[in-house]
């Protein structure tokens, strides 16, 4: 069992009563962190990373500073730390789009062992994402119906050093046969076409709305799924006024669920939606 031990301001990584790693923090400050040799580049180290600033109650755009080091540089550069005066710092602006939104509730609901799908991987970051919350003990499954995606996928998860993803060239039209009904914590669908790739091929109502209810079965009580819905060109209008209209028509008693339309912003902003599963009285 895995686990990260909180003492004051240092973080252990357990692992069977054995500390595997440790990572230390002052406010605004990350002032260390190792782990044992035999279990780097695994996502241990990610996993502490991330567990240390949750329990911190650290948001993932918050500032940070870490000493700059030739060993700890190429490990924070994951995370967005840059050189910057003799130091390494975390600084990106807060954003609220789709995305934030949905990896924000996603944050929320799926932690270390949980089982995670991710219907459309395209280039990767929300399965990588996706591995980084539910850790090594977890499991995903990544799905899409382009090669190229599935081939820039494995290389993202290879080079972060995630090892629990499954990740299959198949349509999420079939995403029944990968799973078994009420096991997944969570599901995400990030919808339109694989970006720096050919635009012709991109997600169509069809097989996304069939993908969707097939989803929502698959879900736990208490899962939770995502959508991040484009509505560029034609095709992605269609389809976003399609899943509207579904998510419109889901049962409350079953399901909550919240859309942000972003009516207030120009152009037509990707919508974010998020539902959960509701758990049975
Ligand atoms: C917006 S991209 C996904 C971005 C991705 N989640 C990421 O983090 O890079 C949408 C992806 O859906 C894929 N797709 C289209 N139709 C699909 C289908 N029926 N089943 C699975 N994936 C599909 C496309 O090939 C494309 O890679």
């Amino acid at each position: 069992m895995l686990s990260v031990r909180r003492e004051t301001d240092r973080f252990e990584l357990v692992r069977d009563g054995l500390v595997l790693g440790w990572l230390t923090l002052e406010p605004g400050r990350l002032t260390g962190i190792w782990v044992q040799e035999t279990w780097r580049r695994k996502g241990y180290g990610t996993y502490l990373y991330r567990q240390a600033l949750k329990q911190s109650g650290i948001g993932p755009k918050e500032r940070l500073t870490a000493p700059d080091s030739a060993a700890l540089r190429p490990f924070l550069e994951k995370f967005g730390f840059r050189p910057q005066d003799g130091q390494l710092v975390r600084c990106a602006p807060v954003q609220r789009n789709a995305l934030s939104i949905v990896h924000g509730f996603l944050a929320q609901h799926l932690g270390p062992g949980m089982f995670a799908v991710d219907a459309t991987a395209g280039n990767g970051h929300d399965t990588a994402f996706l591995c980084g919350l539910v850790g090594p003990t977890g499991r995903v499954l990544a799905m899409d119906i382009q090669p190229a995606a599935v081939q820039a996928t494995r290389q993202r998860l290879a080079s972060l050093g995630y090892g629990q993803a499954q990740v299959v060239c198949d349509s999420h039209a079939n995403l029944a046969h990968y799973a078994r009904p009420g096991t997944v914590d969570g599901a995400v669908f990030n919808l339109g076409y694989l970006p720096g790739a050919d635009h012709g091929v991109f997600t169509v109502p069809q097989t996304s709305i069939p993908a969707l209810k097939t989803a929502l079965e698959l879900l736990r009580p208490g899962g939770v799924l995502t959508v991040c819905a484009y509505a560029g060109g034609r095709q992605g209008t269609v389809e976003r006024d399609a899943v509207l209209a579904f998510v419109r028509d889901l049962p409350s008693s079953r399901y909550q669920v919240e859309v942000e339309l972003f009516s207030d912003r120009p152009g037509l902003p990707p919508v974010p939606i998020c539902i959960k599963k509701r758990v049975p009285c």
